[in-house]
C-alpha cells in the first residue's frame, strides 16, 4: 500500500467499496463481512478528509446502500432514506455525544434503541392503507416489494386510528428471527439447497422473491422505527411520541427502547446490550442512539449521508472472513472422526479462532469449503466458533470438493463411516488417539476426577509407553515418571495421593469414566442406582438394563457390547485388583427432593461446576437433560447463559432460577412463589 500514493488508494478503495455494495445490496451474497466493509469506508473517508481534492460527489462515502436492482420496479422516496454514521468504540460515541451536547441549548435526551440486524423498509400508508413498500436502494430510489411485505403478518394493512393521516411514511427493518432461520437452514439442508450465511441474508433473500408466496412461507417479522413523512397527522415534538403513536397505529416497536438523560446510562444500555445480544431471538448487531427532541435534531441537521442527530454504535464483529488453510481429521476417544478448519487466525466474537470443527462428512459437503477457500467464521456468545460457508466469488481456481480420509490419520486404520449414521470412525480400540482421549477423560473432573492427570501428561504417558488404558493408571510406575522432565518428589507424590483418592469414587462416576458409547452422565448415575454394583451391570443382559427407568433400548445396546469386549473385561479386571470402588448407593443417600422433577442447568454458576449441580440433581431423585422442553420443570442460570436455553424457557414458561433458588429447591423440592 505504501507504493500507492493517496489517489491510486481512494481509487482502489472506491471501485473495492462499489463491488462490495453489488454483492450485498443487489446479490444478498457478500463476500466480506459488515465489519471489513465499514473499515473500507472509514479508510476512504479519512484519505478524502486528510485530501480533500481527493472528494468526489459520487465517492461511495456520500452515498447509501447501492443502486437498486433491475428485478424489482424502481420506487422514489418521498423524502431520502438516510444511513447512520457508525462508532465502533464507546470512545467514537461519547465524543458524539459530547458534540450533541455542545452544539444543542438545553437539555439533551438521549432515545436508544436496538440496531436490528435486518433489511431497511420504507411502507407507505394513504388514508390509512397500505399501498406500498420499498427497499432503501441507494436511498433516494428503491425497490418496490409491495406484494412481498403485504404477506408479513406483523406490518398492519390499516391503521388502527380514527383520523388517519392522508399520508404516513413508516420507516423499520424487516427481519428473520432466529427460530425461523434455523427452522428455513434445516430446510434447505432437507432438499439439499444453498444454506443462509445469517438472518439477514436470510430475510433480504426472502423479499427478493418474484413470487411473493415464497415471502410468505418464510416467517418474516419487523420493527418500526422511524416516520419518514406524514401529511395530515398529529404534530410531534418528541421521538419518542411518533413511536407511541406508531404503536397504538399497529406498527410492532421494539419493547428494549430506553429514554436516557445522561451518556454514562447511555454507555450502561450500549454494554448491557453487548453482553446479552443473544438473550434476544432475533439478531441485533448494536445500538441506535438518537437525540429524542424533533427541534433539536432540526437544529443539528444531516450531512448528505446521515443525520447528525443519531449514530450507530456497533457491536464488536461476530463474523469475519478468513482462509482455510486445510480440512484435519480429529480421533475422539470413541474412535469418532471429526473433520475441522485449519485456518488462518481471524480476532472474531472477542478471542482469536483459528480451528473451527466441521461436525461430518455430511457438514462439509453440504457446506462445500476448500482448502484455498476464503470462509466466513462465526463466534456468537458463548457458542464454539463455526464455519458458516465459503465466499464462492473468491474460490481460487482449480479446487476441489473435499474427500473424507480412507484411513485414520493416527493410526492408519481404515476409517468407517455405517449406513443411515453420518459420524464416521476409527475402529482400532488401540489407536493412540483413542486411548489417550480414553484415558484423559477417564481422569477427568465429571469422571474419576484425578487432579494432574490432564491432557499433557497423559499424552506423555502414553507416549512413553506407560499407560495403554484406564486400567494401567493404578499400577503406574513412579520410579519412571520421577524421571520424566518435569516432575520431582512433589509431584509424584500428589498424583500418587490423587490416584489414590480416584478409587473411592462412586460407581456413577466410574461409569461414566469408561467411555462407554451413548451412556452420559445422568444415564450413568440412573443405571449405577439402579443395579448397584458394577459386575451385575455387567452380567446384566440389554433387556434387564433398558428396564431401568430412564435407560432406552440405544444405551443398554451400548453397555452390553461393551461388557461383552474382551479389552474392555480387561480394563474393569485392573480396576477390580486395584480396588476400585465398585458399589453404588443402594438406595439413595439424599432425599428425594426433585423426585419426578426435569431441571436443566446453564451458565457457569458459583458453587457448584456443571457435573456437580447435575449430580446434584440426579442424586435428590431427578433428571438433568441438556435442553428445555414442555416437561422441564426449571431452569437454572448461571454465568453467561446459553441464549437458547433461556429463550426456550421463557417462550415455553418454564420456570428460571438464580442459584439461592436452585439451592433451596434442592434442599426443598419447592419452586419460588
Ligand atoms: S434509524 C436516518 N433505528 O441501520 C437513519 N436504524 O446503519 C434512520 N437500523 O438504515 C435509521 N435498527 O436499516 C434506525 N432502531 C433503528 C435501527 C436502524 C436497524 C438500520 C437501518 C439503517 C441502518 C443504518
Amino acid at each position: 500500500m505504501s507504493s500507492q500514493s493517496p489517489a491510486e488508494r481512494a481509487d482502489e478503495l472506491r471501485r473495492l467499496i462499489e463491488h462490495h455494495n453489488v454483492r450485498y445490496h443487489q446479490l444478498d451474497e457478500p463476500e466480506i463481512s459488515d465489519a471489513e466493509y465499514d473499515a473500507l469506508v472509514r479508510e476512504l473517508a479519512a484519505l478524502e478528509e486528510t485530501n480533500p481534492e481527493l472528494q468526489t460527489p459520487d465517492s461511495p462515502t456520500q452515498q447509501v446502500g447501492a443502486v437498486p436492482s433491475a428485478l424489482f420496479a424502481p420506487v422514489q422516496h418521498r423524502a431520502r432514506m438516510m444511513s447512520l454514521d457508525n462508532a465502533t468504540s464507546f470512545e467514537e460515541l461519547l465524543a458524539w455525544g459530547k458534540r450533541m451536547e455542545r452544539f444543542i441549548s438545553g437539555d439533551v435526551d438521549y432515545v436508544c434503541e436496538l440496531k436490528i440486524d435486518g433489511v431497511a423498509i420504507s411502507l407507505l400508508y394513504e388514508d390509512g392503507r397500505y399501498v406500498r413498500a420499498a427497499t432503501r436502494g441507494d436511498g433516494s430510489v428503491g425497490e418496490d416489494v409491495t406484494d412481498n411485505i403485504a404477506t408479513i403478518a406483523a406490518i398492519p394493512e390499516r391503521l388502527a386510528v380514527a383520523d388517519a393521516p392522508a399520508v404516513l411514511e413508516v420507516r423499520g427493518e424487516v427481519y428473520m428471527p432466529m427460530p425461523a432461520f434455523e427452522a428455513l437452514n434445516r430446510k434447505q439442508v432437507e432438499t439439499g439447497e444453498r444454506l443462509f450465511a445469517n438472518p439477514r441474508n436470510s430475510a433480504a433473500g426472502s423479499l427478493r422473491q418474484k413470487d411473493p408466496k415464497i415471502t410468505a412461507g418464510r416467517e418474516l417479522s419487523f420493527w418500526t422505527y422511524q416516520i419518514g413523512e406524514l401529511v395530515g397527522g398529529p404534530a410531534f415534538t418528541r421521538h419518542r411520541d411518533t413511536l407511541q403513536w406508531l404503536a397504538e397505529a399497529g406498527f410492532p416497536i421494539n419493547p428494549e427502547l430506553r429514554v436516557l438523560d445522561t451518556l454514562d446510562e447511555v454507555h450502561a444500555f450500549c454494554r448491557h446490550w453487548e453482553e446479552h445480544r443473544h438473550d434476544l431471538d432475533y439478531e441485533i448487531d448494536g445500538v441506535v442512539v438518537k437525540v429524542d427532541d424533533l427541534a433539536q435534531r432540526g437544529e443539528l441537521g444531516s450531512t448528505s449521508k446521515a443525520p447528525r442527530w443519531a449514530i450507530a454504535y456497533k457491536f464488536p464483529p461476530e463474523e469475519r472472513t478468513t482462509k482455510l488453510l486445510a480440512i484435519d481429521v480429529s480421533i475422539g476417544r470413541t474412535g469418532q472422526a471429526t473433520p475441522f478448519a485449519r485456518m488462518e487466525p481471524v480476532f472474531v466474537g472477542g478471542s482469536t479462532v483459528g480451528v473451527a470443527t466441521l461436525h461430518n462428512e455430511d457438514q462439509v459437503r453440504l457446506k462445500d469449503v476448500r482448502p484455498g477457500d476464503t470462509v466466513i467464521v462465526r463466534k456468537a456468545g458463548d457458542v464454539i466458533p463455526e464455519v458458516v460457508g465459503p465466499v464462492l466469488s473468491l474460490r481460487p481456481d482449480g479446487t476441489e470438493p473435499w474427500r473424507f480420509p480412507q484411513a485414520c490419520p493416527v493410526c492408519g486404520t481404515e476409517l468407517v463411516r455405517q449406513e443411515g449414521a453420518s459420524a464416521t470412525f476409527c475402529m482400532n480400540v488401540e489407536c493412540p488417539a483413542q486411548t489417550r482421549g480414553r484415558i484423559e477423560h477417564f481422569a477427568s473432573r465429571g469422571a474419576m476426577d484425578i487432579e494432574g492427570l490432564g491432557e499433557r501428561t497423559v499424552g506423555l504417558f502414553v507416549d512413553e509407553g506407560l499407560l495403554r488404558d484406564p486400567g494401567d493408571i493404578y499400577s503406574l510406575d513412579f520410579e519412571r515418571v520421577r524421571q520424566l522432565e518435569g516432575f520431582g518428589d512433589i509431584s509424584v507424590r500428589k498424583l500418587q495421593d490423587a490416584i489414590e483418592a480416584s478409587k473411592s469414587r462412586p460407581l456413577g462416576n466410574l461409569l461414566v469414566g469408561l467411555s462407554i458409547p451413548h451412556l452420559g452422565f445422568t444415564s450413568s448415575i440412573v443405571l449405577a442406582r439402579a443395579l448397584g454394583h458394577l459386575d451385575r451391570i455387567m452380567t446384566a443382559t440389554a433387556d434387564e438394563i433398558a428396564e431401568v427407568e430412564g435407560i432406552g433400548p440405544t444405551i443398554a445396546q451400548s453397555v452390553c457390547e461393551f461388557f461383552a469386549t474382551e479389552q474392555n473385561r480387561a480394563v474393569i479386571e485392573k480396576l477390580r485388583d486395584a480396588r476400585v470402588n465398585f458399589e453404588g448407593p443402594a438406595a439413595p443417600t439424599e432425599p428425594q427432593t426433585l423426585a419426578g422433577m426435569s431441571v436443566v442447568v446453564t451458565g457457569t454458576l458459583e458453587g457448584f461446576s456443571r457435573e456437580g449441580a447435575e449430580e446434584a440433581i440426579v442424586r435428590r431423585g431427578g433428571k438433568s437433560p441438556g435442553s428445555v422442553s414442555k416437561k422441564t420443570t426449571a431452569v437454572v442460570v448461571g454465568e453467561s447463559p446459553g441464549a437458547a436455553k433461556l429463550t426456550k424457557a421463557e417462550e415455553l414458561g418454564v420456570p428460571v432460577l438464580d442459584e439461592a433458588a436452585f439451592v433451596r429447591l434442592l434442599e426443598t423440592g419447592e419452586l419460588p412463589q
